[in-house]
């Protein structure tokens, strides 16, 4: 057995579309390393979310395996489920949808260290360092998601997910809607946990620019199938596929 903190095996998800059933994901084969960042980069609709859905067990394969520590994570019950949810945790694209638009930011953040049974007061400091870290001021917390913009919003999901102290952070497409330094400050903070928590990543991103400062390794995706996989330079300086090239000629 290797030492790998996730792994895919022959991951398949059907889906029913117009023209009948189709496959969203053929044969997707990932693993990542603890302290690793790899990229998952490919066209919209290639893929990437519901394999992050899948990797974060909030969706199951049709068919495959999930493996995280080595341990068989494809069918879990639950409560085996929400041990697993503080491990991997998952910050989405759309940041809005992923609040409860009737709870203040603070409440969304706090929501998962109070059921994992922890005070306020052992929540406030702690939640108040993290959104200092993501430029967030501590009175943000007060207002409610319509109440800040796309981009604090982004970073109060980012903070929520770190909360949980996650061995491996789902990152999907997250600095999409971000002004351009909002996103340089994203991304320093981001590389500053993958140095000093040992924190994994799975980083999904179009921007082959960001990936190639922040991924150690990169999947190439098209049409729900892998079409080139290795380390991100190699991949960047020597791509193998016309799909990759094109991808490159887009960012570069
Ligand atoms: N729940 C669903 N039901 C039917 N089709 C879906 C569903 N989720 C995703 N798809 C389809 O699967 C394909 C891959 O989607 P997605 O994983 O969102 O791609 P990406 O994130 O790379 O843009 C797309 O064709 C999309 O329309
Ligand atoms: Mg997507």
């Amino acid at each position: 057995m290797t030492d790998y903190i996730l792994q895919t095996e022959h991951i398949y998800k059907y889906f029913s579309g117009k023209r009948g059933k189709f496959s969203a994901l053929e044969d997707i084969n990932i693993a990542l390393s603890k302290g690793e960042c790899l990229g998952i980069v490919g066209e919209s609709g290639s893929g990437k979310s519901t394999l992050a859905r899948i990797v974060c067990c909030l969706e199951e394969p049709s068919e495959g395996k999930l493996f995280l520590e080595n341990n068989d994570i494809t069918n879990l019950t639950a409560k085996e489920q929400r041990k697993i949810y503080q491990k991997i945790q998952m910050v989405f694209q759309n940041p809005t949808d992923s609040f409860d638009p009737r709870c203040t930011l603070h409440a969304g953040i706090s929501e998962g260290l109070k059921n994992l049974g922890r005070t306020q007061k052992e929540i406030l400091p702690k939640i108040e360092a993290l959104m200092d870290k993501c430029g967030l001021p501590a009175e943000l917390g007060k207002r409610y998601p319509y109440e800040v913009s796309g981009g604090q919003c982004q970073r109060a999901a980012l903070v929520r997910a770190l909360a949980m102290e996650p061995e491996i952070l789902v990152c999907d497409e997250i600095t999409s809607n971000l002004d351009v330094s909002v996103q340089k400050q994203l991304m320093e903070f981001l590389q500053e946990l993958k140095k000093t928590d040992k924190m994994s990543f799975l980083f999904i991103c179009h921007d082959l620019a960001l990936v190639q400062q922040f991924c150690d390794r990169v999947v190439i995706m098209q049409k729900g199938k892998i079409v080139e996989a290795g380390a991100t330079e190699k991949i960047i300086s020597m791509p193998e596929t016309e799909y990759t090239k094109l991808l490159m000629d887009a960012a570069f």
